[in-house]
């Protein structure tokens, strides 16, 4: 029997995928691994060295120079640039409507691919992003396609951003997260998409402990516990 399996949780924005990603792996004692905030730490380290978010040459160079850590924290996982903690930085709104375009460069896409693959290399990892399913772990032993109406994804973000003292517009949060979703779903490379062999699940009218535990039970379906 396997020690661990591989987890990939892919989904639209804000639907809840890194909070239920986490308390899975927490449950399962696995590695979590957010890969939208590695998009998000190559984003912020372009806005602050002055790269256009268009030139895709530049970005890659920036991503080879740049060392994106993950490691566990107090309020779950904290984010390592260069050794510097931006783990609050990169949820700011700048780099978040700047990061579908970063995101959209097929050799930016090709090296965090390689370095998310590198991480994934040990038994036992709950991954989060677009393309998990799909590019990142293709071999991965479950996966999950994870959703929720606009409206209930801007509220979950609504109520997140009061958690942490942010102020925000309820109409304006679902006008950027069906922004967002665009960009994702039509961009040319590794579009989001849900992979054949993911299970889908509408998590609209589920509770964050529901979810977690029904990924958990398909996990344990798998290690054929
Ligand atoms: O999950 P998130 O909102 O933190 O992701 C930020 C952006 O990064 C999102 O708009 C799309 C992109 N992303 C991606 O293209 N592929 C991934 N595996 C993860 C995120």
């Amino acid at each position: 029997m396997p020690k661990g399996i591989k987890i990939a949780i892919d989904g639209p924005a804000a639907a809840g995928k890194s909070t239920i990603a986490k308390l899975t792996a927490e449950r399962l004692g696995y590695t979590y691994i957010d890969t939208g905030a590695m998009y998000r730490a190559l984003t912020y380290k372009a806005l602050k060295a002055g790269i256009h978010i268009n030139d895709g040459k530049s970005l890659k160079q920036l991503l080879v120079e740049t060392e994106i850590l993950l490691t566990p924290s107090n309020n779950g996982q904290a984010v390592l640039v260069n050794g510097c903690d931006v783990t609050e930085e990169i949820r700011s709104s700048e780099v978040t409507a700047a990061v579908s375009t970063v995101a959209a460069h097929g050799e930016v896409r090709e090296l965090m691919v390689d370095k998310q693959r590198a991480l994934s290399d040990r038994s036992g990892v709950v991954m989060d992003g677009r393309d998990i399913g799909t590019d990142v772990l293709p071999d991965a032993e479950l996966k999950v396609f994870m959703t929720a109406s606009v409206e209930e994804r801007a509220l979950r973000r609504h109520a997140e951003n009061g958690m942490r003292g942010i102020d925000s517009s309820l109409e304006q949060l679902k006008r950027e997260i069906s922004e967002r979703d665009r960009a994702d779903s039509e961009r040319k490379v590794s579009p989001l998409r849900q992979a054949e062999d993911a299970i889908f699940l509408d998590t609209t009218s589920m509770s964050i402990k529901e979810v977690a535990e029904e990924i958990c039970r398909l996990a344990k379906e798998r290690l054929g516990q």
